[in-house]
């Protein structure tokens, strides 16, 4: 493969320096008049000014250039949709009463139980499209649609044959206990199932090396999550945390206990747990697309970057409570809700996102790093979050290909 050169890239975004906390989150190391250079997927050098001479000249007439956008938390894989729930939202009947009643994710369990392979690909990839549309070129993918053997194996099968049939990069995580199974009475029971009979198999067989459960009260208590999640590290995988999204039942003294490598939602987490996540190195997935289609408070982001707490943003993408694949605008309800500066959103989609993902070679326009980027046909990437047009992005590499 022949040497890339972009050239006329009026702001390159580099996000070099590492992980961003406190107010290294609104530095996004700009590079201004910028050039890059690329072989082989991966980025040779960047600079301004004068540039090296290769065959081939990409100008890209002015426009600005970020890292592809990292999404490290999603339910990409699942069947149907909630629409008939949403006059019920509406109404104020909550998230949690849904689920008792049998809907929200009981609901999406029986549409993907019920569906085949192809219908949960064709979906999934579908949302992929879209999201690659709106800069996304890696992706977290959870199971948990499935709440029994073989559904879960199936969602998990239909990530791994995704990765390989299309651009966006996509990490899995298993996540079977994500709401009780209609065949089981109670929790207690379904996480003795699942630790005797059904964790092995996903990271026996490759499907997934890293786990999250969901901590919410009427859900999966904190023992609950303790006794699978402990479980599942002796396995040896990696553990995530789906924690104070409603209620705050002492998830991050759970999460700093089995060492997670990372917490989710955290709308309703408190000053003192924040500065257990910074003193711990956690980092917090934040989810305000999630506060925006519930009706529910955002996370308090400020009081957590001046706890020092390593902050991502993510989409939650899923068909309850976030059936939002348009990127852009969750990064704009990101920076309305949460009450963040656009380049503090961009750090969290891309380099901090990428220490969530452990993938220290992506979130970051470097020598070394791989070449994910996205061209933007705008003066600034404040440009992208404070004005609401249309999606401004002309085009989107992924290890160098142009993949839209
Ligand atoms: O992260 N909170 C639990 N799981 C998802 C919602 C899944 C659903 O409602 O289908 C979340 O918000
Ligand atoms: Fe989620």
């Amino acid at each position: 493969m022949s040497k890339q050169l972009y050239i006329n890239i009026s702001k390159l975004y580099t996000m070099q320096g590492g992980v961003r906390v406190k107010d290294q989150l609104n530095d996004p190391q700009l590079l201004t008049d910028a050039w890059m250079l690329v072989e082989n997927g991966i980025i040779l050098e960047i600079g301004n000014g004068g540039y090296p001479l290769v065959d081939e000249v990409i100008d890209l007439n002015n426009q600005i250039v970020v890292p592809g956008f990292i999404d490290a938390h999603t339910h990409l894989v699942h069947a149907g949709n909630r629409v008939h729930e949403y006059a019920k939202k509406i109404a104020g009947v909550s998230y949690l009463d849904i689920l008792k009643q049998g809907g929200g994710i009981l609901s999406t369990v029986k549409a993907t139980r019920a569906a085949t392979i192809e219908t949960l690909t064709t979906k999934a990839h579908q949302t992929l499209q879209e999201m690659l549309r709106c800069g996304v070129t890696t992706m977290e993918a959870k199971s948990g649609y499935g709440l029994d053997q073989a559904t879960e194996i199936k969602q998990l099968k239909v990530i791994k044959t995704l990765n390989k049939s299309q651009p966006v990069e996509l990490f899995a995580t298993y996540m079977p206990a994500h709401a009780l199974p209609p065949e089981f009475t109670n929790t207690n029971d379904y996480i003795q199932w699942l630790i005797d009979e059904a964790i092995a198999q996903p990271i026996n067989q490759g499907l997934a090396n890293t786990m999250d459960c969901f901590l919410e009260q009427g859900v999966f208590s904190y023992e609950d999550c303790d006794r699978l999640l402990t479980a599942a590290k002796k396995l040896g995988y990696d553990i995530k945390l789906h924690i104070d999204e409603i209620y705050s039942l002492g998830g991050v003294d759970l999460a700093v206990k089995l060492k997670a490598v990372s917490v989710e939602h955290c709308m309703v987490t408190t000053s003192d747990d924040a500065h257990k996540l910074a003193q711990h190195k956690i980092p917090c997935v934040l989810l305000p697309a999630t506060s925006f289609n519930l009706g529910k408070p955002y996370a308090d982001a400020t009081m957590m970057k001046q706890a020092g707490v390593i902050m991502a943003l993510a989409s939650d993408y899923n068909p309850g409570s976030s059936p939002c694949s348009d990127f852009i605008w969750v990064m704009r309800i990101a920076s309305r809700g949460l009450r963040l500066l656009p380049c503090e959103v961009l750090s969290m989609v891309t380099i901090n996102a990428a220490h969530v993902l452990q993938q220290d070679h992506i979130g970051v326009l470097a020598p070394g790093k791989q070449a994910d980027f996205v061209v933007i046909n705008a003066e600034s990437f404040d440009q992208v979050i404070a004005i609401l047009d249309a999606n401004p992005i002309t085009s989107v590499y992924k290890k160098g290909i142009k993949v839209c």
